[in-house]
C-alpha cells in the first residue's frame, strides 16, 4: 500500500507523521521504504542525521520530487510492504503526482479554527485524483493536538462531517517529536513507552484497519 501525507500548507507535521508511521511499520519488521517528495528534503536530512549519530538505518529513504513520481511509485511498491511518501508544501505538480501514486492520503492538520485545516486547491486536486483514481481514500489527521482542548474536539466535530472524514487517532503536541526530528531519530527510540509512541502505534493500527490495500499490522 503507498500513503501519501499531503497537505500545501507548510509545518502541518507531514514529515514527522511519514516517518514515524515508516518508523512504526519497520519495528514490526515490515519493508518499508520512505519516498522524499518534498525538494526540502527533510526526510532524507534526518536519515543523514541518523547516520552521522552512528545509528542503524530504520528504513529506506529515497528523494524523488518530481512529477514522475507516480510513475516510479508501484515498481519501488514491488519491494515493499508500505510506502510512504512525505509531500511537499506548494508543489502542486508534485502533490497531483502524489496523488496519483497513492492508495491512501493522510492529510495532516492542526486543530485550530484559525487555521483554515486544507486549502481548497489541496481539496480540489483529491477531486480531480479521484477522476482517475475512484479507489483513493482520504483522511484527516489531527496533529499537535493540545490535550484535550474543546478546540481540538470541536474542530474533531466538523471534520467528522466533512469529506475526507477524520481519523479517530490523534497525535499530541509533544516535544519528543521535535527532538525526533533534530537528532535523526524516531520518537519510539528516545521514549520508548511515551504517549508520543503511544500515538503512532494507534495511527499506525487504526490506518491498517481502513482494510485499503496490503498492509500488515
Ligand atoms: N505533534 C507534534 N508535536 C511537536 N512538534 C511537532 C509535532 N508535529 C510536528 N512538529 C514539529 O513542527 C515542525 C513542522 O513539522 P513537519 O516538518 O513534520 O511539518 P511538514 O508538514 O512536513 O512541514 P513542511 O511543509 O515544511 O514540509 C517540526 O519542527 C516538527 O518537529
Ligand atoms: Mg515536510
Amino acid at each position: 500500500m503507498i500513503v501519501a501525507l499531503l497537505n500545501q500548507k507548510g509545518g502541518v507535521g507531514k514529515t514527522t507523521l511519514a516517518l514515524h508511521l515508516a518508523g512504526e511499520l519497520a519495528r514490526r519488521g515490515r519493508r518499508v521504504t520512505l519516498i522524499d517528495a518534498d525538494p526540502q528534503g527533510s526526510a532524507l536530512d534526518w536519515s543523514q542525521q541518523r547516520s552521522r549519530e552512528g545509528l542503524p538505518r530504520a528504513f529506506g529513504v529515497v528523494g524523488l520530487a518530481r512529477d514522475t513520481l507516480h510513475r516510479e511509485a508501484p515498481e519501488l511498491a514491488l519491494n515493499a510492504d508500505m510506502i510512504v511518501i512525505d509531500g511537499p508544501p506548494r508543489v502542486a505538480g508534485l502533490m497531483r503526482s502524489a496523488l496519483l501514486a497513492a492508495d491512501l492520503v493522510l492529510i495532516p492538520v492542526q486543530p485550530s479554527p484559525l487555521d483554515g485545516w486544507a486549502s481548497a486547491e489541496m481539496l480540489s486536486l483529491l477531486t480531480e485524483a479521484r477522476i482517475y483514481r475512484p479507489q483513493l481514500a482520504a483522511r484527516f489527521v489531527l496533529n499537535r493536538c493540545a490535550a484535550r482542548t474543546v478546540i481540538a474536539r470541536e474542530t474533531a466535530e466538523t471534520l467528522a462531517d466533512h469529506d475526507p472524514p477524520v481519523l479517530s487517532s490523534t497525535i499530541g503536541q509533544r516535544v519528543v517529536f521535535a527532538d525526533a526530528a533534530q537528532t535523526g531519530r524516531l520518537a519510539s527510540e528516545i521514549a520508548g513507552d511515551s504517549p508520543a509512541a503511544r500515538e503512532i502505534t494507534a495511527l499506525l493500527v487504526e490506518i491498517s484497519r481502513l482494510g485499503i490495500g496490503r498492509i500488515a499490522s
